[in-house]
């Protein structure tokens, strides 16, 4: 798996941060930890002095790429100031570990949040439920995770979908993009919401290997092939030890470098109404703060929210 943040130096969204903007559709930076999570897995991670040999790939995924908590709290924001109620359940395609699925139920305090994570393999998932879903005990109640492409008819219809971290970008023709589209599309609410990221800049397009220390280990986002003609590129995602050990590819990303317009158009095609581009409009290293956006300046590496309702 792999997801936004992964370059630091190259994406807005990923620069070394601390602080908070204070406002509620921010989300935080992959570096500011949030309680719950990444702070408390850093810790046992630490104690247990990490090598290639005793880290877990999954664990240090979460830790290094993901911010569920400020992401549910740019999703129900959204989705609050678009709808004018709160948002209740969520469908999370590519859900990996279903992180996102746990901190989404976890959250809403005036809503017994529910969430349905999709993936298509069996191993992820298993992780995902011993991991990130049994210490929840009875809210895990309210969290259902599928086993099946996310092209596949679901049987509910959803407040929210979201699709992050660019798994998406698996679809490499626009038939295929604009199918997974449509499905999301009759998986929604009247007034569902779809939410993905997109990244991009001239720094995103170009071959390089960045690193960013995390607590006990080093993170390495490897942008290893760009095919111009196509549109394709490989990523590796590897994790560096203290005693010198590594795990080498232990994520591998195949996909199609979609742009921001045409995501949009895709989205049109498919059935959406509008679609609205979040951009990052914090100009300083510390915060991020999403606000809808037709223009923008373009950046060495961004990361932006693409928000499409029926
Ligand atoms: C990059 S991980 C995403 C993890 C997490 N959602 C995140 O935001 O970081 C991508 C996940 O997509 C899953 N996947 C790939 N193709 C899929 C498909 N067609 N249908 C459902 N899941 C798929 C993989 O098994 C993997 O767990």
């Amino acid at each position: 798996m792999g997801k936004k943040r992964q370059s630091d130096s190259t994406r807005k969204r990923g620069r070394t941060s601390s602080g908070r903007s204070g406002d509620d559709d921010t989300p935080r930076r992959k570096d500011g930890k949030d309680k719950q999570g990444s702070r408390k897995q850093g810790a046992k991670q630490s104690r247990s002095k990490l090598t290639a040999k005793t880290a877990d790939k999954h664990r240090l995924y979460q830790q290094s790429v993901q911010d569920p908590a400020s992401e549910v709290k740019f999703v129900a924001s959204v989705f609050k100031k678009l709808r004018g109620r709160r948002a209740e359940s969520l469908r999370e395609d590519f859900c990996g570990t279903a992180l996102f699925c746990a901190e989404w139920v976890k959250s809403g305090k005036q809503v017994a949040r529910t969430a349905t994570g999709v993936d298509i393999d069996a191993e992820v998932l298993a992780w995902g439920r011993e991991h990130n879903l049994k210490p929840l005990r009875e809210r895990a109640r309210r969290i259902r995770l599928l086993q099946q492409d996310v092209r596949d008819p679901c049987p509910e219809k959803y407040d929210v979908v979201a699709a992050f971290n660019f798994s998406y970008w698996i679809f490499k023709t626009r038939n295929e993009i604009r199918r997974y589209f449509e499905t999301v599309l009759r998986a929604l609410e009247p007034d569902g919401l779809f939410f993905l990221d997109a990244y991009g800049g001239w720094e995103a397009e170009q071959p390089m290997e960045e690193s960013r220390a995390c607590k006990g280990f080093t993170y390495v986002w490897d942008q290893d092939q760009i095919d111009p003609i196509t549109g394709n590129v490989t990523n590796h995602i590897h994790f560096k030890f203290k005693d010198g050990s590594k795990l080498k590819r232990a994520f591998t990303y195949e996909w199609r470098m979609w742009s921001l317009p045409e995501l949009r158009e895709l989205l049109l095609e498919a059935g959406f109404n509008t679609v609205t581009v979040y951009w990052d409009e914090a100009d300083d290293d510390d915060e991020t703060r999403y606000r809808p956006h037709e223009r923008a300046e373009n950046h060495p590496g961004w990361l932006a929210y693409l928000v499409a309702n029926r």
